[in-house]
């Protein structure tokens, strides 16, 4: 077991998953000094568990060339040190609210994360509350529309769009003035567009020319400035709900090994890596709106016990419809519904619990629709990592199934006593506000919750 800060590292401790490696290119920190450092030259193990399993993970961390500090001009240096001083006083309040379990930086009026939802409320909030004060964003100013600087605002992946348009807006508390005050660096290229607008017509599903762009865009910022080379793309991220996205890194794997990707397609069987990347909801964004109102029926007076309505897409589905297609009152599977005479977020408020297989990919906006109408999401997926699952514990407000135990989903949900069921529910309503997306975002809401999973990613590198 690694031990960084007082036996602990701040990944750990909100996820067994996001355990990192320090990756240290230069100590300089005299907040730094007792922290034992040696081990983290070499690779070190962590224990690790998953759902309660135990895992081994193994990670290198590179040393850097005696004469790689010196290649810097003094201001960025002394810039990272301040920053890396004050990363590490957030690390250290993060610590000691979940040492002491008490929410020492106690607002009145700000919400407070409390109860098993949350696998460490304490050092959420905490680290919530350090984000909120501290963490800045530098957006590359380089490059033009359409391909950057904006995404679908609108759609399945709306939250492309809307994030870049949240950062960019110019009045995000999390935007940056000045690179050299950034913790973070974002590259702000809509994958969405660029399938839009360069696979026009699609007359291929080569990713040669969406991987060509982005990799452009990576050389053109780091030749013109230190930030990428100085901590080998550790502190950069990308934003991208299509389906595709995770194939950017795929020509050159080397490039984007440190890069964190903030995914929809979090598979884990197609790269997506818990450690480094982020896994975000995928939401259906009507124009016009930001999503629906949370609503739907009180828990017991649903009449539907278990909803689902799609397209065969995908080989879960296919499972799925095989089952259970229009076979069953109570485990109600429909692949079309009768738009005129029915209202499908409607039937979403009157279930109990609301089935979200998988589709073409992992991610499904079923999830999200499913716990803004308080209905119990039965996720169907395989390697799929859940949406904020750093700081969330899903066993807690959903029911998970494993593709294999599809024929079972009737006799496991049925296994569900009621009480279980309305202390599920009462979770899932609990839970919505980190789904809503406001603009302006707001604390706890489903940008910041995007925020905060990127901010612990850079909580646990430290770059000078
Ligand atoms: C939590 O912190 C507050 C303020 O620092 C203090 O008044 C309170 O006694 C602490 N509670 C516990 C349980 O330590
Ligand atoms: C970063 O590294 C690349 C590849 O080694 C190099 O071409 C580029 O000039 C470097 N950027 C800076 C700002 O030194
Ligand atoms: C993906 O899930 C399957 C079925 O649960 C499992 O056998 C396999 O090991 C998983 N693969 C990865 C890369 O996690
Ligand atoms: C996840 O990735 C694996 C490997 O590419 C693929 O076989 C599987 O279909 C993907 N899952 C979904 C739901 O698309």
């Amino acid at each position: 077991m690694a031990t960084i800060f007082d036996g602990s590292n701040i990944g750990f401790m909100l996820l067994p998953v996001a355990v990192f490696a320090f990756l240290i290119v230069y100590l300089g920190s005299p907040l730094n000094q007792n922290t034992n450092i040696a081990g983290y030259f070499s690779s070190f193990s962590a224990s690790n568990s998953v759902y309660g399993e135990a895992n081994e993970l193994v990670f290198e961390s590179s040393r850097p060339s005696p004469s790689q500090p010196h290649q810097f001009p003094t201001r960025i240096k002394r810039g990272g040190e301040k920053i890396e001083d004050g990363l590490a006083r957030a690390r250290a309040a993060i610590l000691s609210a979940a040492r002491l379990k008490n929410y020492t930086s106690y607002k009145e009026g700000t919400y407070i994360p409390r109860g098993v939802i949350y696998r460490n409320p304490y050092a959420f909030h905490q680290s919530h509350t350090e984000m909120e004060k501290r963490f800045k964003i530098w957006v590359y100013r380089e490059g033009e529309k359409p391909l950057v600087h904006g995404g679908p605002l609108n759609n399945i992946y709306g939250i492309e769009g809307q994030f870049l348009d949240e950062m960019e807006q110019g009045n995000s508390p999390f935007a940056a003035s000045h690179p050299d005050e950034a913790h973070m660096f974002l590259l702000p290229i809509s994958v969405a567009y660029i399938i839009h607008y360069v696979y026009r017509p699609l007359v291929t599903y080569s990713r040669d020319e969406l991987q060509r762009l982005v990799r452009d865009y990576v050389g053109v910022v780091a030749d013109k400035h230190p930030y990428w080379n100085r901590s080998k793309g550790a502190d950069h991220f990308l934003v991208s709900c299509h389906d595709w996205a995770p194939d950017i890194s795929g020509a050159d794997p080397d490039l984007y090994k440190n890069f964190v990707r903030v995914l929809c397609n979090a598979n884990e069987s197609e790269r997506f890596e818990p450690r480094r990347d982020v896994s975000i909801p995928e939401i259906n964004i009507p124009f016009g709106k930001l999503g629906p109102p949370d609503k739907g029926l009180p828990p017991s007076k649903r009449p539907i016990f278990a909803f689902f309505a799609g397209g065969a897409h995908g080989y879960i589905r296919k499972v799925l419809f095989e089952n259970w297609k229009d076979k069953d009152d109570e485990i109600q599977v429909h692949e079309y519904l009768d738009k005129k005479k029915t209202d499908y977020l409607k039937l979403i408020g009157q279930s109990k619990f609301c089935l979200c297989p998988s589709g073409y990919e992992v991610a499904s906006p079923r999830v999200v629709t499913a716990i803004q109408f308080g209905c119990v999401p039965v996720t169907i997926s395989d390697n799929y990592t859940l949406p904020f699952s750093d700081v969330l514990d899903w066993s807690k407000f959903s029911v998970y199934i494993p593709t294999e135990k599809i024929p079972e989903i009737k006799t496991i949900l049925k296994k569900i006593s009621l009480k279980r069921y309305l202390l599920l529910q009462k979770r899932v309503v609990q839970v919505q506000r980190h789904f809503k997306l406001n603009r302006p975002a707001q604390p706890y809401d489903m940008i910041h919750m995007l925020l905060h999973s990127v901010w612990l990613r850079r909580l646990n590198v430290r770059i000078i």
